[in-house]
């Protein structure tokens, strides 16, 4: 049953704006709440939750980059377990990452991570910390063969960071570049030029800052393919095969910040030399199934909440129908005339990070953009400090009910501003 409440704020576009408070209660921890519509008046629905002390909670519509949007029922769920997980009478913070209940929660999550994405046994699962940043010096020394350079798919900022990394003392070879326009938009088959022996080839699967996505992997031959997938993964169906390691930062679409996921064939963890730092080798943190020092526990048992959540939504491929349809609704009104337009090539196009200009690139009205978005709800519409202009991130807990409001008001800002 869905409670509703109205509250009415002052109209912030011209229009009439009112704000629906959609106090959804859950029959099951991880079931969908209802969406109320009214017709012929601008609106932006707000969810809010009750708490158990009645206390209505309000929520943003939450577009930021990362760390970004969580599901509502995991939460939710976090909160009904907070003092005492499952009977244990204590909180995931305070178990030892030793006891059989910690034991459990990782194995859990890792399973349904391997679930999820189809991922054999020939693959380690691992959780780290770092973040995707640490990877991109861990990815480097683990898997740097003699002689064999690093190919590296440069596209944004991300893979600038890769680059700087290998710079300090790492073979390495650019395999394609799209700098020169820009970065709107990632390589071309025929414009890839792999090194005849490589060590591995470096790819960044989403760009998170300039809005591109590679929507068919390259074919790196026997290198294997290295993917930061911070950006994307868990958004749509990949072949786990096709890649000897994946990693990603939780904080996107996996949980919150504090634990790195890794993915890696096992037997590339051997190619290390074992004078490296303990730590810094990936063959420690499968040997002791990432549990060689402390993890981020907390951080873990999100992640096992968020897959749940995952699975009870349809799984991976009903997540990528969804987030189609959510980077849809977006593009289409991108493309409806000038007043909003996207740098990226269609083709590159991101479903996960929309980047666009608002009336030509003009600060001024894009400043009053965000500004009046946040006011009405919508938060995290900014792009990043070094390209500026907009971006909206369509992460999985990121729901279509979030877009259909965003584009209301793009719709209205347009109609008072355009
Ligand atoms: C594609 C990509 N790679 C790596 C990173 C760096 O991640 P972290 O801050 O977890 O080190 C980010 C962060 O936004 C990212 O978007």
């Amino acid at each position: 049953m869905a409670r509703l409440s109205r509250s009415q704020r002052p109209a912030g576009l011209g229009g009439i704006s009112v704000i629906l408070d959609c106090c959804e209660v859950y029959k099951n921890p991880f079931c969908r709440g209802s969406r109320p519509t009214l017709k012929g008046i601008s609106i932006v629905i707000s969810p809010s939750v009750a708490t158990k002390t009645g206390v209505t909670a309000k929520r943003a519509f939450n577009f930021n980059a990362g760390p970004g949007a969580l599901p509502l029922p995991v939460l939710e769920r976090i909160r009904e377990e907070l003092l005492d997980w499952r009977g244990s009478g204590m909180s995931v913070m305070e178990m030892s990452h030793r006891s059989k209940e910690f034991e459990g929660i990782i194995a859990d999550a890792e399973q349904r991570l391997r679930g999820l994405l189809g991922i054999s046994e020939d693959y380690a699962v691992l959780f780290l910390q770092g973040g995707g940043s640490m990877q991109f010096t861990m990815a480097p020394m683990n898997l740097c063969l003699p002689g064999k350079p690093v190919d590296v798919l440069h596209t944004g900022m991300w893979t600038a960071k890769v680059i700087a990394e290998l710079k300090k003392g790492i073979p390495h070879h650019i395999a394609a570049s799209t700098e020169p326009e820009k970065f709107t938009r990632v390589p071309r088959t025929d414009e890839i030029k792999f090194s005849p022996e490589a060590s591995y080839v470096h790819i960044c699967s989403n760009n998170t800052i300039e809005g591109t996505q590679w929507h068919d992997m390259p074919h790196a031959g026997s290198a294997p393919l290295v993917a930061d997938m911070s950006s994307d993964i868990a958004s749509r169906a990949i072949d786990v095969n096709k890649f000897g390691v994946i990693y990603a930062g939780a904080q996107k679409n996996l949980g919150p910040s504090g634990t790195t996921i890794v993915i890696i064939r096992k037997h590339l963890a051997e190619r290390a030399d074992k004078n490296l730092p303990t730590l810094l080798q990936y063959r420690t943190h499968i040997k002791e199934k990432s549990l060689y020092h402390t993890p981020p526990t907390f951080a873990i048992y999100i992640v096992g909440l968020v897959l749940e959540w995952l699975e009870s939504s349809g799984g991976i491929a009903a997540m990528e129908q969804r987030n189609n349809t959510k980077a849809k609704l977006l593009y289409d009104l991108l493309d409806e005339g000038k007043f909003y337009s996207g740098p990226v090539e269609k083709s590159s196009r991101s479903k996960m990070n929309v980047v666009f200009r608002v009336a030509g690139g003009d600060e001024a009205i894009e400043k009053e953009f965000a500004k009046q978005a946040e006011a009405a709800g919508l938060v995290g519409t900014p792009g990043h400090r070094s390209v500026g202009g907009m971006r909206v991130s369509l992460y999985n807990a990121v729901t279509l009910e979030a877009v259909e409001a965003l584009t209301s008001f793009m719709r209205e800002f347009q109609r008072t501003r355009g």
